[in-house]
């Protein structure tokens, strides 16, 4: 890799050391002649030239290098100083390139030798890049000397959105003062952008929720000021959808503030400890009418002593609700709906409850499994609309879920129904005791 390769030719001696040796060169020479024009074998005028002659040679050369070094930045390399800025670019974990004031690469770190292969130390970083928005940023910085920001997509294996920030930084140098450098860093933005745009996503998708039933309403409003406004069958009618249409408002916006409310205290494990069975048996008994309206069959397979987990009641009422309703309507046709609770352990060896329904309706083809829990994705938007569905239910089953610790199984077979379980850590103190 580019960061590790060995630089191609080797750094020399710092500055530092080597005035420190052409001192004692010059001490060493004085010492030498000045004992000769004692002992009378030189004249002091031709010590004197010589002198000066081993003067010149040691010191142009270190004043060449020195020019040079200050012109180019290398000093921030070779300096004590310049060592801990490049273990501080070395060890950042974001992909980081220090420049110097034109622009070439004095330090890359690993992460953004990963990031952009093409930029080798000592050669110019405009040359090495190819996004516009880089190049144009890293223009402007050395132009103005001002940080700079810039948003790009990394077209690697995976697509990325990357912020680029070109900071102008002093380097000290070993001289005193500092250098001018830039420092060229690199920041994913993908897991923002998503979040992002599942914000967009759902604004969208509950102003449409909400839209639909509003149109209707309104619709009928006018419809009843106006043609129907003397035809008291027509009334009726309308009355009767407004009142389902409403309803179905009323639906959403109970489910996007319990959504609301979950997410809320995502981080806060309920701790009251619930004996979760006389739950099953009142949402197994309040869906009894809905069942029978569906002719369906409700099997119950609970155990006769207390099952209790740490959770809140009403969260564990509604997940209950929702998995039983979901089995009711969409596994009408199985005509029979097994609700369970068992015992188990997780594959950590873990004790678990696990609360499941069953049906034996049509079941949900694999590609839509992995959607199912995402807000308002629904297999079927016309068949859940007609039965009353928000497309809200299984994503707060899972929340719900997630905040009581545990998680939620789905498994299907097209034609054969659909299981759903939720498994619930069972306390360690219950389980002993
Ligand atoms: N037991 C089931 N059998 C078949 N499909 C199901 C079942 N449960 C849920 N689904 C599908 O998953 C979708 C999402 O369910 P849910 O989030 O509860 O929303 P809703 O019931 O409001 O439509 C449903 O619209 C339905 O297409
Ligand atoms: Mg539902």
């Amino acid at each position: 890799m580019v960061i590790n390769a060995p630089s191609s030719h080797e750094a020399p001696a710092p500055l530092s050391d080597r005035l420190r040796r052409s001192g004692l060169v010059l001490l060493a020479a004085a010492v030498s002649l000045l004992s000769l024009v004692i002992l009378g074998d030189v004249a002091p005028a031709r010590a004197l030239l010589v002198f000066l002659c081993i003067a010149v040679a040691a010191l142009v050369p270190l004043q060449l290098s020195r020019a040079a070094a200050t012109r180019d930045g290398e000093t921030n390399l070779r300096s004590v100083e310049g060592a801990a800025v490049r273990s501080i670019v070395a060890g950042m974990p974001d992909p980081a390139v220090l420049l110097d004031r034109v622009g070439r690469v004095l330090h890359i770190n690993p992460a953004a030798a990963q990031l952009a292969p093409a930029l080798r130390r000592n050669e110019l970083a405009l040359f090495a890049l190819r996004s516009p928005e880089i190049i144009a940023a890293l223009r402007e910085a050395i132009a103005t000397s001002q940080s700079q920001r810039a948003t790009f997509v990394d077209r690697g294996p995976v697509e990325r959105w990357m912020e680029l920030i070109v900071t102008p930084v002093a380097v000290p140098t070993e001289f005193g003062g500092a250098d001018n450098c830039f420092l060229m860093t690199f920041h994913d933005q993908t897991p923002l952008r998503r979040v992002e745009e599942m914000r967009v996503d759902f604004v969208a998708n509950a102003s449409h929720e909400l839209r639909t039933p509003l149109a209707a309403l309104s619709g009928f409003i006018d419809t009843l000021q106006g043609p129907a406004r003397d035809d008291a069958k027509a009334r009726e009618r309308f009355l009767g959808i407004m009142h389902a249409q409403a309803s179905r408002m009323a639906r959403l916006i109970d489910d996007l503030l319990s959504l609301s409310r979950v997410e809320l205290s995502a981080h806060v494990r309920p701790s009251t400890q619930i004996d979760v069975v006389p739950l099953l048996r009142q949402v197994v008994d309040g869906l009894e009418p809905l069942a029978g309206e569906r002719q369906v069959t409700i099997e119950t397979d609970l155990p006769a002593s207390p099952v209790i987990i740490a959770g809140d009641s009403e969260e564990l009422l509604r997940l209950f609700e929702n998995l039983v309703e979901n089995g009711l309507k969409y596994g009408a046709s199985g005509g029979r709906v097994i609700v369970s609770l068992t015992s188990a352990a997780n594959a950590e060896g873990a004790p678990e409850v696990r609360f499941s329904v069953r049906d034996f309706g049509p079941g949900i083809a694999p590609e839509h499994l992995p959607r199912l829990t995402e807000r308002f994705y629904r297999v079927d938007v016309g068949d859940s609309r007609a039965q009353g569905g928000t497309g809200l239910g299984l994503a707060l089953v899972k929340h719900i879920a997630n905040r009581h610790g545990g998680r939620l199984i789905i498994e299907s077979v097209a034609g054969k129904g659909a299981t759903f379980t939720a498994c619930f850590p069972q306390p360690k103190a219950i389980v002993e005791g």
